[in-house]
Order: C-alpha cells, then sequence, then structure tokens
C-alpha cells in the first residue's frame, strides 16, 4: 500500500482537472484500508474517497489523502425463484457491474447502462436514468465508518434515497467509506422502455420483443448520441440537477413559454428540464475558449482543454445566474464541488 505524495489527479476526474492531491493511496480489502487509515501519514488528515471520480471538480488541490476505491467482485449471495441477490465491490466499474447482469439475464439495471463510475459511488447520489433509478434495486450496502473503523449495513431505509440524493451526500457525508452494495435484481424481466425515446430507439432497431440486453443497447445508442464521452472531452455528466418548482411558477414561465418541459413531481409541484433553461437562457454552446456549455447538452459543462476547476465553478456560477434572471429559477449543482 504506497502513498503517493503529491499526486496528480488529473487522470482521477472525468473533467481532467489538473489539481495535486498530498497523498494518494489504492485499497482493495478491508484490511487495507484500515491499516492505511492507521497509519501516522493519513490518521487526521482530510479524506476523500475516490471512484471514478465522474461527479467531482476540482477547484483547488486537496490537501489531505485521496483514497482510490478498488474494492473487486461480483458475487450471487441470495437466489429464490424470483429474484437473485447480487453483491458488487465498491471499486467495480459501474457499468462492468450492469453488462455482467445484463449477460445473466437478470433485470433492473439495464437501463442504467453505460453511466460512467463505480458501484461505491452509485448509491452517493442514487444514480438514475431512463426511469430508474438504484433505489429501485438496491438492497442493502456495506460501509466502514470512519471515526472507530466499524463496518455497518444500510438497508434501503437508512440511505434515505431521494432525487440525486442520499443519507451519504448529507448527514452521513465524509463519514463512510461504501465497500460493497447489494441489489435485488428479477429474474423474470419486467422491462421499463416508457422513458424519454427508448422505444423509438428500439423500433429504429427494428426491435419488436426486446430483452434486456436489447434495452441496455437502447440506452447505450441514446447516451451516445447525447452525452460526451469524458474521454474525448472533459464533463461530469448532468452538472445541475432538474429542478422542483411550486406549480405557480411553471404557469407563469408557461404563459410566456408553452413549449417549456416539464414533468409532475407531487402536489403542487413540477420539475423542469434544466437543460431546457439553459438553452433557453441562450448559454447551450455558450463557449469562454478552454471551457463552456455543451453544444448538444446544456445541463452539460465540457472542459474544452486546459480549463481549470475554478473556471468551470466560475462558469457554473454564470449559468445559475442566467438563468435566475431569466426564469426566476434556482438550479442547484449536481456535481461535488472540491
Ligand atoms: P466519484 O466522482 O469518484 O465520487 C463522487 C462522490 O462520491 C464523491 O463525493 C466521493 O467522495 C464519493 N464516493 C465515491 N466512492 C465512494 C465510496 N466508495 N464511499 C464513500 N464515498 C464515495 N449520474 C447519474 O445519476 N445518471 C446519469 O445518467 C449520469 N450520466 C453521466 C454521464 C457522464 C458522461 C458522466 C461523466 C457522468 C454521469 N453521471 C450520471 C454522474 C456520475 O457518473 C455518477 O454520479 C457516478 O455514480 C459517480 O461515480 P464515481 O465512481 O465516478 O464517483
Ligand atoms: N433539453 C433541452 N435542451 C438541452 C437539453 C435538454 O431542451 O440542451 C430538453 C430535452 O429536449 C428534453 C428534456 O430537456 O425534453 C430532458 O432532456 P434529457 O432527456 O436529455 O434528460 P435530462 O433531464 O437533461 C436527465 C439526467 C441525466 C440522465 C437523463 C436520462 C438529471 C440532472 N440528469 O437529463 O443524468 O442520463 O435524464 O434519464 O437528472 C447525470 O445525472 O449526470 C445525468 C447525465
Amino acid at each position: 500500500m504506497a502513498i503517493q505524495h503529491l499526486a496528480e489527479l488529473k487522470p482521477f476526474n472525468t473533467f481532467s482537472i489538473s489539481a495535486k492531491a498530498d497523498r494518494l493511496a489504492r485499497f482493495s480489502t478491508v484490511d487495507e484500508l484500515r491499516s492505511l487509515l492507521a497509519s501516522p501519514e493519513v490518521k487526521g488528515t482530510p479524506l476523500l474517497i475516490l471512484g471514478g471520480g465522474s461527479n467531482i471538480l476540482f477547484t483547488q488541490d486537496f490537501h489531505g489523502t485521496v483514497l482510490l476505491n478498488e474494492m473487486p467482485g461480483i458475487a450471487v449471495v441470495q437466489e429464490d425463484a424470483e429474484h437473485v441477490w447480487v453483491k458488487a465491490g465498491a471499486g467495480v466499474t459501474w457499468h462492468t457491474f450492469v453488462l455482467s447482469c445484463v449477460e445473466q439475464g437478470w433485470a433492473g439495471v439495464e437501463n442504467l447502462s453505460l453511466i460512467p463510475g463505480k458501484v461505491g459511488a452509485a448509491p452517493m447520489q442514487n444514480i438514475g436514468a431512463y426511469g430508474v433509478e438504484i433505489k429501485d434495486t438496491f438492497s442493502s450496502l456495506e460501509a466502514l465508518r470512519i471515526a472507530d473503523g466499524e463496518l455497518v449495513t444500510f438497508n434501503k431505509e437508512a440511505c434515505a434515497f431521494g432525487y440525486r440524493e442520499s443519507f451519504f451526500k448529507r448527514t452521513g457525508k465524509d463519514q463512510y467509506v461504501i465497500l460493497s452494495v447489494t441489489f435485488r435484481l428479477n429474474k423474470k424481466p419486467v422491462l421499463n422502455t416508457s422513458y424519454g425515446n427508448i422505444q423509438q430507439e428500439l423500433d429504429r432497431m427494428e426491435i419488436t420483443q426486446p430483452t434486456i440486453r436489447d434495452v441496455s443497447n437502447a440506452v447505450i445508442a441514446i447516451r451516445r448520441s447525447k452525452l460526451p464521452d469524458p474521454a474525448v472531452l472533459g464533463n461530469a455528466g448532468s452538472f445541475f440537477k432538474n429542478p422542483v418548482v411550486p406549480q405557480e411558477l411553471v404557469d407563469r414561465i408557461k404563459a410566456e413559454h408553452p413549449d417549456m418541459v416539464s414533468y409532475p413531481a407531487g402536489e403542487g409541484h413540477a420539475k423542469l428540464a434544466a437543460g431546457w433553461l439553459i438553452e433557453r437562457a441562450g448559454l447551450k454552446g455558450y463557449s469562454r475558449g478552454s471551457h463552456g456549455v455543451h453544444d448538444r447538452q446544456a445541463l452539460v459543462l465540457v472542459n474544452l482543454g486546459g480549463a481549470t476547476g475554478h473556471e468551470l465553478y466560475d462558469l457554473s456560477k454564470h449559468v445559475l445566474r442566467t438563468v435566475k434572471e431569466k426564469f426566476g429559477v434556482d438550479l442547484e449543482r449536481e456535481v461535488n464541488i472540491l
């Protein structure tokens, strides 16, 4: 368990932002993690647990210890006639886990194909796409409590999942290292093809009786057509959440913009498409040279080459201000700012 000093973080975040960490180390077992946490060099320093770095923006150097989670393994831990409980190590790449479920014919996570990052970060913001969130198949997770090194099991209720939210992003922030996540998957698939243009994509693929693999392939094709590949263009997916606002505000905006996109979100509220708001505020494709707003999906901020985290953060402030001025809507950042 070598500890690297003044480590460059550029390869470890999908924005490809250059920043230094005072220390960086990797762990792939609980024992390795415990000994790192107990080592005199690490003990008491600020910690950052990093998965794939696909939901993070470094605005400065990290004066503490970055711990790269590399806990491996995918295993069936329980089974009945209808379901299978699959436990995945926090360091497994999320899409690898999805593909292994698709391969086995276990349904429930196929709509979440191609989301970047690791399994361990998935519960942090209850990752979601195409009508599905991980809370729908989540069974439990195991985490190490940093304060005393104890292992704690969290059930779904304890995780307090919401839209891009969980206990770990709020009250439990920086207190736990997620080690593994167990999902309950369906042996008898009920496919969810109603969201967005999945059905349209299946029609294009001339598929009339879709399998789990077909849905996964359709989602992959849609995502590739809309979202920039971080290997080509630095980004962290949606930079902002879709805001939930009171219906009166929706009615007021719609009076002027009847084509505004909105979805029902509980009594007297609606969820707005932040991408639509940003586009209509005139910012889609807006560029400041080294960074800008993606020209195909306005919810995504991009590093066009050589941007600093501070510059991207400043751009996000400009987006927040412009949308507020134009529509009176407060957007909230989804990406974790460091
Ligand atoms: P990181 O960025 O490494 O970490 C994110 C946060 O979780 C940090 O605060 C980190 O400290 C913490 N963390 C990570 N691992 C652990 C752990 N084991 N224990 C404790 N804390 C931990 N998200 C969606 O929900 N839906 C999408 O459709 C989607 N599409 C995306 C598309 C693109 C092109 C990109 C770049 C991102 C997208 N995202 C999406 C965002 C991102 O992929 C997810 O949030 C993902 O779960 C982040 O995983 P990660 O391993 O990269 O997390
Ligand atoms: N839209 C615009 N202009 C844009 C972008 C979008 O008008 O530039 C409109 C679209 O036409 C559509 C609506 O906004 O009517 C929604 O767009 P889209 O289907 O592309 O999804 P999104 O709301 O922008 C959300 C998630 C994504 C997830 C997709 C698919 C959030 C913050 N984002 O995006 O998650 O993949 O739905 O389910 O909820 C992420 O969290 O990083 C992420 C990529």
